[in-house]
């Protein structure tokens, strides 16, 4: 039986309701699939925290996690209680501390789930695409500074950085995957007008993608990627994005396939030298919390991806398949326009496990 060390970092407001019900479902699933184990180790960091200890996080809070195969994200920040770049921020170090380069956002629009556009619909015109932000480098590096602050004359610089080791390497993650789906990748580009580090984009992708013949592709300016995600998502496999353009990107396509309450996400190294993150894509929203009422499978389908990572192909298989099952059945919370409450979505999809 193999064993996996899993960090829980539940974090604030309904971040703690949905890893407490990935949890419970991961117990059962534990149970019935058998085969192998998951300790877990749950950390109490956020607004919480800060009230007791002054502090979001313990000082030591990266080489606390590094240990772990994997850590479980819930949400981070809870702005009436603390501003979002103090809560936020240490998520941010994970992503660049740990180089998890790689941020898969998968956006399928699953049967018995409602898309907002009119045209889509999971049998006849199914969306099912897997965007791939570069989640180390480009807009969201902290390079800047302001100057003359608070007069008129007041300036913000705010310096982006594209490498061409950062580019590659994202690319060819994407080719990647590409192959194990339907062999094709586009990526957003916005060439025209920035210049500099799109060029480079642009330049990367014709060399990378020689190494990819059986992978068709394209590039798309980010405007029209956004246009495109409502007028054709069934067009779209693979999407490459950077930091900035697949944070934008991943809203809309999970609103598109139901919503944020089914997005999931994973922070990856690739290299597996430390752990990977794997996390709702929503946050913590606060105006619907202690109601009992978050959709918990955004944080269900990021388990899945996490098993699938740590080499449980097949429980993560029976899981994935319980919660499309579930969703087909209209075990619905009430953002997707059910009734049902974050617990008896639990059982749900524990009895169909
Ligand atoms: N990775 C993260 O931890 C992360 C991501 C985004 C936002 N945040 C933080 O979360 C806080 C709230 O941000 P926000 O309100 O802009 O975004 P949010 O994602 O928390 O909520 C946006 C809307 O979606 C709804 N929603 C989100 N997840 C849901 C779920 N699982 N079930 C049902 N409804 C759901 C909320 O009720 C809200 O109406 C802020 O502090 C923000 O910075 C954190």
């Amino acid at each position: 039986m193999t064993t996996h060390k899993i960090a829980l970092y539940p974090g604030d407001g309904i971040g703690q309701e949905v890893v407490d019900a990935t949890v419970a479902v991961l117990d059962a699933l534990q149970e019935k699939a058998g085969g192998f184990a998951l300790e877990t180790t749950r950390f109490p960091w956020g607004v919480d925290y800060y009230d007791d200890h002054g502090e979001i996080v313990a000082d030591d809070y990266l080489d606390q996690l590094r240990g772990f195969d994997a850590i479980l994200l819930g949400a981070v920040g809870y702005p009436a209680r603390l501003p979002d770049h103090i809560t936020l921020s240490p998520l941010v170090r994970i992503r660049q501390a740990y180089d998890l380069y790689a941020c898969l956002r998968p956006a399928k629009l699953y049967r018995g789930v409602t898309s907002p556009l009119r045209a889509s619909d999971s049998e006849s015109n199914p969306i099912d695409m897997l965007v791939l932000r570069e989640n180390s480098e480009g807009e969201y590096l902290p390079l800047g500074g302001r100057y003359k602050v608070g007069r008129q004359e007041e300036v913000a610089v705010q310096t982006a950085v594209h490498s061409r080791i950062g580019v590659e390497r994202i690319l060819r993650f994407g080719f990647d995957l590409a192959r194990e789906r339907r062999k094709h990748l586009t990526m957003v580009t916005k060439s025209n007008a920035l210049r500099y580090g799109f060029v480079l984009w642009d330049e990367v992708l014709d060399v990378v993608r020689g190494d990819y013949p059986d992978v068709t592709t394209d590039k798309i300016h980010a405007d029209a990627v956004a246009m495109d995600f409502v007028r054709r998502p069934e067009y779209f496999d693979v999407v490459v994005g950077s930091n900035l353009f697949g944070d934008l990107l991943t809203d809309l396509s999970g609103v598109i396939t139901g919503g944020l309450g089914l997005a999931p996400s994973a922070n990856i190294d690739p290299t597996r030298e430390y752990p990977s993150v794997f996390e709702p894509v929503h946050g913590s929203a606060p105006d619907i919390h202690r109601q009992g009422v978050a959709n918990p499978i955004a944080c269900l389908l990021s388990a899945v991806m996490m098993l699938e990572w740590l080499g449980e192909k097949g429980p993560g298989a029976t899981l994935q398949k319980a919660i499309e099952v579930t969703l087909a059945d209209g075990c619905h919370t009430p953002d997707l326009g059910g009734s049902l409450k974050t617990v008896e979505v639990v059982s749900s999809v524990i009895e169909r496990l």
